[in-house]
């Protein structure tokens, strides 16, 4: 592997998982106990603001007390060790909404479904870090409007950082995704972009994803394995 310069890692709800945070697809997941359509898209906001707040309020308590596992430090180190590395760029994008690579170290994280550690006003468009419940409605800190939302991406809305993600991918000589189902676009359609630029991709999932045959390589099992065998072989190679 030592040709690759640059590496775009895209993770999923997976690489949480053993941390105790769950998956929206798998069995017993977020998706099964909620429908999407009651609890993430804006017309369910303006149906039953609520059970929207709820909902996000309890999984923001929830996040707090769940600590980072041995995926999310490897990919830390990886970013560590090649920011050292003259020439070499490395971006992860998460649609995770946790701040779980943040707090094992990591320093080029990009959210692009959100985060749950952010409100954003309605009324001023402002995004303040935040890591109390939003069901009260306390007013916003720059304007004084009780007008928060939770700073999250739903169904229906656009992805943050489109632009930063597909100009890393552009210049990436390599492309990995982790924990993703691949069931939600953009991001499903990084490897199939990523392939069209002919840069070599790696899937690393607990099992055969629905992008599975799009990526040169699958590797299966939990990430507080595979990830960190894979950084120690690109690390060490
Ligand atoms: P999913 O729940 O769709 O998929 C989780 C994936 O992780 C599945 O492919 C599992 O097989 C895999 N997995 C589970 N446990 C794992 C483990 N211990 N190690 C490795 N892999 C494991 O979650 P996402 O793909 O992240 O969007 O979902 C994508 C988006 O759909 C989310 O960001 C969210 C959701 O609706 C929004 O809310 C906008
Ligand atoms: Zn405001």
């Amino acid at each position: 592997m030592a040709d690759i310069r640059n590496i775009v890692i895209l993770t999923g709800a997976g690489i949480s998982a053993e941390s105790g945070i769950d998956t929206f697809r798998d069995a017993g997941g977020l998706w099964e106990q909620h429908k999407v359509e009651d609890v993430a898209t804006p017309e369910a906001f303006e149906r039953d603001p609520d059970l929207v707040l709820r909902f996000y309020d309890k999984r923001r308590e929830a996040i707090q007390t769940k600590q980072p596992n041995t995926a999310h430090k490897a990919l830390a180190r990886l970013d560590e060790e090649w920011a050292r590395k003259p020439g070499h760029e490395l971006l992860i994008v998460t649609q995770n909404v946790d701040d779980l690579h943040e707090r094992a170290g990591a320093g080029r994280v990009l959210h692009m479904h959100g985060t749950h550690l952010n409100a954003w006003c309605t009324a001023c468009d402002v995004r303040t870090p935040w890591n109390g419940p939003l069901i009260e409605r306390p007013p916003c800190p720059a304007c004084g409007t009780s007008a928060l939302r939770p700073d999250v991406v739903w169904f229906g809305e656009m992805p943050y950082e489109m632009e930063r993600i597909y100009s890393a991918l552009r210049e990436a000589d390599l492309f990995v995704s982790i924990g993703t189902s691949g069931a939600v676009y953009p991001a499903a359609g990084f490897v199939q972009e990523a392939r069209s630029m002919r840069i070599r991709t790696l899937e690393l999932n607990l099992e055969a994803s629905m992008g599975s045959r799009w990526f040169h390589e699958s590797r299966h099992g939990p990430a507080t394995e595979v990830v960190p065998q894979w950084v120690e072989e690109i690390l060490g190679g």
